[in-house]
């Protein structure tokens, strides 16, 4: 060996060692004295990794005391001892497997646990998972280890064990920096960065997003789940079961070091081997999507700031008038009478008129509704009434009676009451009550409201929950026009609660300084030592739950007073939320920073089950320009959540605004439409097994290094690629393709084969953004038309992209769109499976009706469109099960230059027909197609058919 080789052996050893530090003061101003003071080491770090300057000295752990069978008995070590309290003595790990995922949990019985309803289901794999323990240095440590390739996913022997009441950590080696995950931050590369140390912060809080940035800071809801891609392609998933405010730090090594304030460590592994198989499993153990009402998948327009039903009117009439495929109209708060949830507002009179003549166009009605009610009207008053509960103080004493009193139906109440869009003060719906009193009167209310205005869906917005100016002598809704100067919520942030003044106080705060500079656990929402379920849950421990559980209880009402399944949609999120509810990025602002962010957002949210999802389309802060606002759209309308929101007092940004923007709209929406029974089967592909419908490159090209970091592309399902547009001034789009058949499924050499790799497309406005099918796909799609409503009932039609042997394989899921799922076994809808083959000869598709429904009724399928056709088709050949069938030749093309094959004929197959439908022909040598026998006119006539055939069925 050189002696250069030895060197760089030693360098890279001594990196692979290299333990992390340990932040021993995160805490905002630290200095060498405050650092050594608590026994720790304190060194700049010159290597501009951005380390901890102040870190735990070697040593923190725990011993082995005692073992009995999966439990392990630990004893705090001699080793250094935490500045945050004190160290617990005893505690216990425990594993298990349940079914293939294989449960840790370290920490001691009886602590708090979330109380979340995970189903637990488990999926077999072929992998398995197993616990290794190790005892050096006096330190206890232990490894998570795939027993198939005897990889570390997890090992502790980094060291760094700390467990105390209020501050608990845990460390890991690494097996890969190839890391996705952890929410809600706002991440501007798909995969995490170890080049680094990087602490981001998990703690639900009403917190726009800072794409322009890198910025660690917690937005609305909290994740803690990641998912490595280890380096020879297998995958795995983490999800730590803990709702406290927490934190993980990203680290070289790589490593990570997570930190939370409550709870245990419960963590759950879960062994792939595919990343959409990590995701199924995750997703059965958490709780697999709802599926969403199908015209939920529809284009919705929204906006705050409506002066009145007469101006939303107005830009949905402008959206409709362009021809834009739309299906919902959003009513942000501007729709109540002054913010009041279940009220309609003076300027609002006819909206229920309104709503009629939306259903009777196909449209359907979204609502917001935020979780806390004013004290001063009749819902409040029924609350009451009903026993329903509300986010109370711990005591009397602690009650702010200046504000309470204001209030005779709060007066002599412990409910904590606070500030947010109404008048007056405002209380906070305990969806912990194991009552039912809760749900029952929050149900009631949404029955109630329903019959007036009859909504479809419902938006819930503020429930991290937010609450405006906490702890604030002036909080800025003080110098609003809109917004009286009410006493805001003060916490006893200067006593000695443990609850509001935590010795660790995480990322979650520090990240906006200290007490000094205001910053508090309580900031921006209630105070820490509420409490919820009659004093049985404390807020310090649950408040990243209360998006979920108002999910949960959302979900019914829209249930109960629409009786359909509609879609719910949530600010706040946790693992499970997606069950319930879907997402959006939340507060982005108009710049093309937030349109690449939002296309990394909706992948993660996939990850975290919570599949519909999308972002505020053409930006929700600021003022939007034509060209960000066209391009958001074209690439919104490849999320499932697809909403144009602004927000008040900025300019009108619907795409009516613009005709350039309107027609790209128009153009990038029809294809939606057209694809949306492949979209749809998507989502009930998530909601029947788990699965994601917008999924990272990587999930299907696990091997292929270059799509590890590929966040600006990303996939529908397995067989569709989209690499929107995401830089100003920019008309083309440098793609990637991995190694694969693929071909073109937009304007650029439409259904011609690309060659992977990195290729440079032409995407200018007037066209669609690059899109790709991949080889062996059969997708059903459907003749659009203005609304999913109507677009149902036009005809099925199926792209098939062959792989290169000529085959093809495809699903369409099909229900009536709108009834509730209770249970799949039992649950009414059609399954097909098709399938697709080509030879020198012929061709064939089979269509395997799996499962059938007796009473949803089916729309021919009347298209079928063949990329890479290798040769003309007899059309006079064309039989199903054996009989002659007439193709309408006149509509139908082959194309020996595109070669593309177009088949096209009125009720071509009645899908319910058979159980098995074989559609068969045979080609032609020589038939009216045949492209050899063609004048070059019709040569010309042809090919212009086929490229431009979107535009035909399209203007
Ligand atoms: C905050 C939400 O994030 C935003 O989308 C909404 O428009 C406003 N609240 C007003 O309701």
């Amino acid at each position: 060996m050189g002696k250069v080789t030895l060197l760089l052996l030693f360098v890279l050893l001594a990196f692979a060692n290299a333990a992390p530090r340990f932040d021993c003061l995160p805490e905002p101003n630290g200095n060498q004295g405050a650092c050594e003071a608590r026994g720790c080491i304190w060194k700049e770090d010159d290597t501009g990794k951005n380390a901890p300057w102040c870190y735990f000295k070697d040593g923190v752990g725990y011993n082995l005391d005692s073992q009995q069978g999966s439990t392990y008995n630990l004893r705090k070590n001699g080793g250094p001892s935490n500045p945050w309290g004190a160290d617990s003595t005893e505690i216990k790990l425990t594993t298990k497997s349940i079914g293939s995922v294989l449960n840790v949990k370290i920490g001691i019985d009886g602590r708090y646990e979330p109380p979340v309803d995970f189903p637990r289901e488990t999926q077999s794999s072929t992998e398995s998972l197993s616990l290794s323990t190790s005892f050096s240095n006096g330190v206890f440590s232990f490894s998570v280890v795939r027993q198939s390739t005897n990889r570390k996913l997890f090992d502790t022997s980094i060291g760094g064990l700390i467990f105390s009441d209020q501050f608990i950590q845990i460390a890991t080696y690494l097996p890969s920096e190839n890391m996705y995950g952890w929410g809600e931050n706002t991440h501007q590369s798909l995969r995490h960065d170890f080049t680094k140390y990087l602490t981001w912060a998990m703690f639900a809080r009403d917190q726009p997003p800072n794409s322009g940035s890198l910025d660690t800071v917690n937005l609305y809801g909290v994740h803690p789940y990641y998912m490595i891609l280890e380096p020879d392609g297998k995958a795995h998933g983490v999800l730590i079961i803990n709702s406290n405010a927490q934190e993980v730090t990203t680290a070289p090594g790589p490593s990570l070091i997570y930190r939370t304030i409550g709870g245990n460590l419960d963590m759950y592994f879960f062994p792939g081997p595919t990343p959409e198989m990590v995701t199924q499993q995750y997703l059965k153990f958490i709780g697999k999507p709802f599926l969403p009402a199908y015209w939920a998948l529809g284009y919705q327009l929204s906006r705050y700031g409506y002066k009145g039903l007469a101006e939303m009117k107005t830009r949905i009439q402008a959206v409709r008038d362009a021809g834009i495929p739309i299906d919902i109209g959003v009513a942000d708060i501007d729709y109540m009478q002054r913010y009041k949830d279940f009220t309609t507002g003076d300027d609002w009179a006819g909206f229920s008129d309104y709503v009629k003549t939306m259903h009777d166009w196909g449209m359907k009605l979204i609502l917001i509704f935020d979780p806390a009610i004013e004290a001063t009207y009749p819902s409040f008053q029924r609350a009451i009434a009903a026993n329903a509960k509300f986010i109370e103080w711990e005591t009397k004493a602690q009650v702010q009676t200046a504000i309470q009193n204001l209030y005779p139906m709060a007066k002599d109440t412990k409910i904590m009451l606070g500030v947010v869009w109404p008048d007056n003060h405002v209380a906070f719906p305990d969806f912990l009550d194991s009552t039912n009193n809760t749900q029952n009167w929050w149900i009631n209310e949404f029955v109630n409201y329903q019959s007036q205005v009859a909504f479809d869906g419902i938006w819930i917005d503020m429930n991290e929950p937010s609450n405006f100016g906490t702890n604030q002598d002036h909080p800025w809704y003080f110098d609003s026009d809109d917004h009286p100067n009410d006493a805001p919520l003060f916490c006893p942030t200067n006593g000695s609660s443990p609850w509001e003044m935590p010795p660790y106080k995480t990322r979650a705060v520090w990240r906006f300084g200290d007490a000094n500079s205001g910053a508090f656990l309580s900031s921006n929402t209630l105070c820490m030592l509420a409490q919820q379920d009659g004093g049985k849950q404390r807020f310090y421990n649950v408040k990243n739950l209360y998006g979920l559980t108002e999910a949960i209880n959302t979900q019914k009402a829209l249930f109960k007073a629409t009786g359909k399944r509609g879609a719910v949609v949530s600010r706040s999120t946790y693992p499970s939320a997606g069950r319930y509810a879907g997402h959006w990025l939340g507060d982005n602002t108009a710049r093309w920073e937030d349109l690449r962010t939002s296309v990394i957002g909706a992948q993660e949210f996939n990850l975290f089950g919570i599949p519909y999802v999308g972002s505020d389309v053409c930006g929700f802060i600021g003022t939007t320009t034509e060209e960000l606002c066209l391009r958001w759209q074209q690439m919104g309308a490849f999320h499932s959540f697809f909403r144009n929101h602004n927000t008040i007092g900025a300019p009108a940004q619907d795409p009516a605004v613009w005709p350039s923007v309107a027609a790209a709209t128009k153009k990038a929406n029809l294809f939606r439409y057209q694809y949306l029974p492949y979209l749809f089967s998507l989502h009930f592909t998530a909601s029947l097994s788990g699965a994601t419908v917008i999924r990272p490159v990587f999930f299907e090209y696990p091997t292929d290094a270059e799509t590890f970091n590929l966040g600006y592309e990303f996939m529908w399902g397995s067989r569709i690629l989209v690499a929107p547009v995401i830089y100003q001034g920019t008309t083309s789009v440098n793609a990637y393709l991995p190694t694969d058949r693929w071909y073109s499924l937009f304007d650029y050499r439409y259904g011609s084969i690309m060659s992977p790799g990195y290729a440079t497309v032409p995407a200018p406005t007037t066209s669609r953004i690059p899109v790709f099918v991949r080889g062996y796909s059969v997708i059903p799609r459907q003749t659009p038309s203005i609304t999913t409503t109507a677009t149902r009932s036009n005809p099925f039609e199926l792209l098939i992209a062959p792989c290169p042997l000529g085959m093809g394989e495809g699903t369409l899921y099909w229900d009536d769109g709108e009834t509730i799922v209770n249970d799949f076994n039992s649950y009414d809808y059609h399954q097909f499976d098709f399938m697709y083959n080509s030879t020198a000869t012929g061709g064939s598709v089979t269509i395997t009706h799996s499962k059938k429904s007796s009473k949803i009724s089916l729309p021919t399928l009347d298209i079928i469109e063949i990329f890479n056709y290798p040769s003309a088709p007899n059309f006079r050949s064309f039989t199903i099960n054996g009989k002659l069938v007439n193709v309408n030749v006149q509509r139908s093309t082959y194309s020996g230059i595109t070669k593309i094959l177009y088949i096209s004929t009125e009720g071509l197959v009645n899908l319910s027909s058979a159980d098995s439908i074989v559609l068969q022909w045979s080609n032609a040598g020589n038939s009216m197609f045949d492209i050899s026998s063609a004048s070059s006119d019709e040569v010309g006539k042809m090919k212009a058919l086929n490229t431009n055939r979107y535009d035909e069925l399209y203007f």
